[in-house]
């Protein structure tokens, strides 16, 4: 029996050796050890032998069931351990892996040159103001010289809004000019406004051409004042947007709130004057519509035309990111297309 039990410890401890998991583990301890183990079964069997025997064989059971016992707690412990480090092997954080990049939003290339051009103003004592995008036609065209059948009107043809079942007296603003007029009702004298915000056009669409874009509108009313502050504020902002090395030039236009009512131009940075794609080959770009505001627009919100006088002008700031960043279709501002607006960071 003592060659038996040896026989059953080295088959034990043979397959022990090749067990690599705490599942296999468990079969093993109760193949030997457990209640209906081998071991187990043999220790049963020692009440059968005699009694000059079993001292000796009993304590030969005693030493394999201890050394299994204590090989088994051994093995247990190992791999226990094993499972430990591999559970924390695949848990772990590798810090050092670089972060998914986040998708960080940016000013719409509008928003960006007005802040450009609103700061040129402000920097020369403008102050910004805002007035409604739905206006009434008094303000689009009647307080600005342009009364109901007027040819003026077909320069801005628009989308009317009706009221009470009546179309014709509110309408989408077809420029920032009413402000002109609002500004100057609620207040005296000197006035120097900055009027960025949305206007609307019934427009055949093209290149340059869209039925909703931006204006800047400026306006400045005070004794005293002249065509001469008039060129020089406009060419300090050119030069402050363009350059400092731009060239002006003011022409005669027609605009029926003004008088004299001027368009103005920068020489084409591009082409320093000599002529080029950009600037159509003439060496000039028109930036801006502004002259001399009209006695009767004074007259209309109660300024007194003989002590006051000042100048407005109009600008587009599409027109103007065009210019700056050499862009081909004012449409591409509003159609949405983020490969068009990524550009612009
Ligand atoms: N409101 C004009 C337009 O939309 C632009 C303009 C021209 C504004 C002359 C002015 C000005 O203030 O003096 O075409």
């Amino acid at each position: 029996m003592i060659d038996q039990l040896n026989k059953l410890r080295d088959e034990a401890l043979a397959e022990l050796s090749s067990i690599h998991d705490l599942g296999e583990l468990e079969v093993w301890r109760v193949k030997y050890l457990g209640k209906k183990g081998a071991l187990t079964a043999m220790l049963r069997q020692l009440g059968t032998l005699s009694p000059e025997e079993r001292p000796a064989v009993g304590q030969a059971a005693n030493q394999v069931k201890a050394r299994l016992e204590s090989q088994f707690a051994e093995k247990e412990a190992e791999l226990q351990q094993a499972a430990r480090a591999l559970a924390m092997e695949r848990e772990r954080v590798d810090v050092t892996l670089p972060g998914r990049p986040l998708a960080l939003g940016q000013l719409h290339p509008t928003t960006r040159v007005l802040k450009e051009i609103l700061d040129a103003f402000v920097t020369m004592g403008f102050q910004v103001v805002e007035g409604p995008e739905v206006e009434w036609d008094y303000y689009n065209f009647e307080a600005l010289n342009i009364p109901k059948d007027h040819p003026a009107r077909d320069m801005w043809d628009t989308f009317y809004v009706s009221m009470d079942g009546k179309p014709g007296e509110m309408l989408l603003r077809t420029h920032t000019s009413p402000n002109q007029v609002r500004v100057m009702e609620k207040t005296r004298p000197p006035v120097r406004v900055i009027v960025p915000g949305k206007c609307y056009r019934y427009e055949a669409i093209d290149p340059s051409h869209e039925s909703m874009f931006y204006q800047v509108e400026g306006l400045a009313i005070d004794e005293n004042i002249t065509f001469a502050d008039m060129k020089g504020t406009l060419s300090a902002f050119a030069r402050m947007l363009f350059g400092q090395d731009r060239k002006v030039r003011f022409r005669c236009d027609y605009f029926p709130f003004v008088e004299p009512g001027v368009d103005m131009s920068i020489d084409c940075y591009v082409c320093k004057g000599a002529g080029c794609r950009l600037c159509g080959s003439t060496g000039w770009l028109e930036i801006m519509g502004a002259g001399m505001v009209h006695p009767k627009e004074l007259e209309r919100v109660g300024y007194d035309p003989s002590v006051y006088s000042g100048f407005a002008f109009g600008l587009g700031p599409e027109r103007i990111a065009m210019l700056k960043s050499g862009i081909d279709d004012i449409r591409l501002f509003y159609s949405n297309d983020l490969r068009f607006l990524r550009q612009f960071r």
